[in-house]
């Protein structure tokens, strides 16, 4: 059996990624297009990680720290190189990613239906937590609004909500410089 080759994904990877999830992985995810993986890799280089065998792409899994929570993603193995002990390689690698960023549990989102993914995460240690749903809301029309909580006026822009929160576009608030040299977020700093 060839050697396994974990590793970072790079901008140049990217279109083989995006090419290998519509074969390997479990349907489509909502950022699963070139501007969604760009952003996750230009705003968190390390997070999407591949397993290559012989330079050929064998599988994926984003392993996401915000600070706060340790999300895993797009966990997905070719399907002829299934049951070779890739996935529980790539998410051992996503852990200790975690364990040294000081992320204390991961956590994955997993299809009721898909039970060959739960044989594998149970395998790796994962339970499900069933008191818990995911609640999800499209945030298409998000851009340029934000709240305010001090309760004084605002400046010229602000507007009141409905509660009488002061409101003012995003253009106004602090952009991280990580966050200022992304696309969507040029285009909010011009507000
Ligand atoms: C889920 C998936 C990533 C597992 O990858 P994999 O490389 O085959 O997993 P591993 O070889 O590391 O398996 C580890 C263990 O998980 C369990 N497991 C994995 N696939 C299994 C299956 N089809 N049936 C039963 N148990 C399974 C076994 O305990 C296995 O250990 P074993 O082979 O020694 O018995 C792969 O099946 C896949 O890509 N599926 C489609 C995408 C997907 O559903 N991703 C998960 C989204 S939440």
């Amino acid at each position: 059996m060839t050697e396994l080759r974990i590793r970072a994904a790079t901008p140049d990877d990217l279109d083989t990624v995006l090419a290998f999830w519509r074969t390997a992985a479990e349907g489509t995810s909502i950022s699963d297009d070139r501007d969604g993986v760009d952003r996750l890799v230009a705003r968190d280089p390390l997070a999407l990680i591949l397993a290559e065998r012989e330079g050929e792409l064998v599988g994926t899994v984003i392993a996401g720290f915000d600070g706060w929570r340790c999300h895993l993603y797009r966990l997905a193995v070719h399907p002829q190189h299934r049951r070779q002990g890739i996935g529980g390689a790539l998410l051992a690698a996503a852990e200790d990613r975690f364990a040294r960023l000081g992320g204390r549990r991961g956590d994955a989102t997993v299809l009721t239906r898909n039970v060959t993914a739960q044989h594998a995460w149970r395998a790796a240690g994962y339970s499900p937590q069933e008191q818990w749903r995911r609640w999800v809301k499209p945030l298409t029309n998000a851009l340029c609004r934000s709240f305010t909580l001090e309760g004084q006026p605002g400046p010229p822009g602000h507007r009141p909500s409905a509660k009488g929160v002061s409101v003012r576009p995003w253009a106004s608030l602090p952009v991280p410089d990580i966050e200022r040299s992304l696309p969507h977020c040029r285009t909010m700093g011009r507000g």
